[in-house]
């Protein structure tokens, strides 16, 4: 990228939590930004951003955004697909309804901004796609069943993509994140699903992740000068919870 044409980069999800702080080093790093999210949010200080709001799952949105970035930069560089629902209930009390809603938003609107945006980095012939899918994508987690299979299956599209696109360079990668401290893991705290001595008793580095701990790992995928040859893989940002089977007692001894 020369700063004649700063890398396009499209994130979802930036209102707040990971989506946010991705947007803030993007813009730091010299991105032009369109910020896609149910909301309105302020723009990172000094950026090139169009703000697009509208629910993702609905394709008439997802075209509707698609000519909006093209109109004002004529040309996409890196899609960050992170914008996403929790559900956490028992899977025998989990309606059609939510199960649909829940793989609408976490796949299907993913898979939809990488179709129609995908179009335009493959007749480019470059371009990144980063999927943020987490832990739940590549282990269960009980009463998310909706959520796992949403996240299970992003890994799949993402694996998918980096096949059929990779030769005409387009790289599809997906991110992991383990807990992060944002407003969606407070919202499920306050449900009473868990506490943070639990996530902290469960992580070999005994923290949660924050969300700039999961943004870079994003800067590091969409920068192809950094990531030249990465595709289809799935990163985990977790502090080690996805590698350590140890039990309880054990992992804490470690400490
Ligand atoms: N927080 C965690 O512990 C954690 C762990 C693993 C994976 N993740 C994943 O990371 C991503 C971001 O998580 P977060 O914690 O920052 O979430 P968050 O709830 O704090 O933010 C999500 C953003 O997505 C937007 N959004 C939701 N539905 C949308 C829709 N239909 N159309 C457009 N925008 C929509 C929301 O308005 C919000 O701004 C999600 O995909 C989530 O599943 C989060």
């Amino acid at each position: 990228m020369t700063t004649s044409t700063p890398r396009v980069t499209v994130i979802t999800g930036s209102a707040q939590g990971i989506g946010r702080r991705t947007a803030e080093l993007c813009a730091l790093r010299g991105d032009a930004l369109a910020l896609l999210d149910l909301r309105s949010s302020p723009i990172p200080n000094g950026a090139d951003a169009l703000m697009l709001t509208g629910d993702l799952s609905d394709e008439g949105v997802v075209l509707a955004h698609k000519a909006a970035i093209l109109e004002r930069w004529g040309r996409v560089d890196a899609l960050v697909n992170n914008a996403g629902i929790s559900f956490i209930t028992p899977a025998e009390l989990t309606t059609a309804a939510a199960f649909r809603r829940v793989l609408d938003v976490n796949l299907t609107a993913p898979f939809l901004l990488c179709r129609e945006l995908g179009q335009v980095m493959l007749t480019q012939r470059r371009g990144a796609v980063v999927n943020i899918s987490s832990v739940a994508g590549l282990l269960a987690v009980s009463d998310r069943a909706a959520y796992n299979a949403s996240k299970h299956g992003l890994i799949g599209l993402t694996r998918t993509l980096a096949a059929e696109w990779g030769a005409r360079g387009v790289r599809v990668n997906a991110v992991c994140p383990g807990w992060v401290k944002t407003e969606m893991d407070a919202a499920d705290m306050g449900s009473g699903a868990y506490t943070d001595a639990d996530i902290e008793g469960r992580v070999p580095m005994g923290r949660f992740a924050t969300p700039d701990d999961i943004a870079r790992a994003v800067l590091y995928l969409t920068d192809e000068a950094a990531s030249p040859f990465v595709n289809g893989v799935t990163l985990s940002v977790d502090g080690g919870w996805a590698s350590d089977a140890s039990w309880e007692s054990l992992r804490v001894s470690k400490r």
